[in-house]
């Protein structure tokens, strides 16, 4: 309880407030154990739940209990409402991990995407939507110029994906290098390589963007290797696979690539970007001081 509702329980016993039956033990218990309203579920099923790690249960018991009392509800009722808000609240918790873990870079969904305003055709963006191909473990590769969404579209699957209860792990061609790298140093690559490949979906932003050498031909060789029909990938990039020796050395490139595009959706994404149309019509930034 806050320092401010302390002080508004002291005045209260000041001024004569006789608190309910059960409400000091329901005052003793530390806050995280309190049900939301004073004393509404016996503290012998509050502990029991506690204990047994069922707290969205013991969240929800005391207006699914009041409900129930209010309704008539039978016991078959009141155990099904309280396992289910436990299984709901678990599951929304686990997606909320999955999403933290990802580290998707912006927070970008399908909610601001405009479908029209893309060049990937139509049809082609309801299917990936869809998810089925991940089921699939096929890739996804989103070639085009800058700012024409396709760090956008990936982030967007990526969230629809761990939406429907996928793993994810997002990358940039750096820290996927940076992971690789450091992970040569104490011999765990393979372990590394385990880990990153337990997500059902991985993406490899922006490649091409900076400079590649041997160490990040290494690190997309392993990752493609490793997820080669096993699961899907997203790859963006300026420039298409097929020229991806002209940035890393030829012999990983060729066997990344050959290994990336036999189960590949490519996408090419063309026109101008949006955010140098946003700049231009003044949209890139809010005014710094508001009209009079
Ligand atoms: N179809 C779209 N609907 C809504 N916003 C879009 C759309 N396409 C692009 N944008 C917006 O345009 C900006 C640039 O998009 P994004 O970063 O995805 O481009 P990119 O193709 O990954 O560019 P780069 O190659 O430079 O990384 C972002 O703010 C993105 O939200
Ligand atoms: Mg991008």
């Amino acid at each position: 309880m806050s320092n401010a509702a302390d002080a508004i329980e002291s005045r209260s016993r000041l001024r004569g407030w006789v608190p309910p039956a059960g409400y000091d033990k329901w005052r003793a218990l530390p806050p995280a154990l309190r049900p939301v309203e004073p004393p509404p579920i016996p503290l012998e099923l509050t502990l029991l739940l506690n204990r047994l790690r069922l707290c969205y249960a013991r969240r929800a018991g005391p207006a699914i209990l009041e409900q129930a009392a209010a309704e008539g509800w039978d016991h078959m009722r009141v155990l099904m409402a309280l396992f289910a808000e436990e299984a709901v609240g678990r599951d929304h918790a686990t997606r909320e991990h999955h999403r933290k873990s990802a580290r998707l870079p912006s927070g970008k969904t399908f909610e601001a995407w405009d479908p029209s305003a893309s060049a990937i055709p139509l049809d082609a963006q309801w299917a990936l939507r869809s998810l089925d191909w991940i089921g699939r473990a096929e890739n996804l590769v989103l070639v085009g110029p800058s700012g024409t969404g396709k760090s956008h579209f990936a982030e967007a699957i990526a969230h629809a994906a761990i939406d429907h209860d996928l793993r994810v792990a997002w990358f940039t061609l750096e820290s996927l290098t940076a992971t690789i790298t450091r992970s040569r140093i104490d011999a765990t690559t393979g372990e590394v390589v385990t880990r990153i490949v337990r997500s059902e979906l991985i993406v490899v932003d922006d490649i091409g963007l900076l400079p590649a050498g041997a160490d990040e031909a290494e690190a997309l060789y392993r990752l493609v290797d490793a997820t080669y029909e096993r699961r899907s990938l997203i790859l963006t990039s300026n420039l298409h696979p097929a020229r991806f020796d002209t940035i890393f050395p030829r012999g990983l490139a060729t066997a990344a690539v050959d290994r990336l595009l036999h189960h590949a959706h490519v996408i090419v994404t063309e026109g101008q970007s949006h955010r140098l149309a946003e700049a231009l019509d003044g949209r890139g930034v809010r005014p710094l001081i508001s009209a009079p």
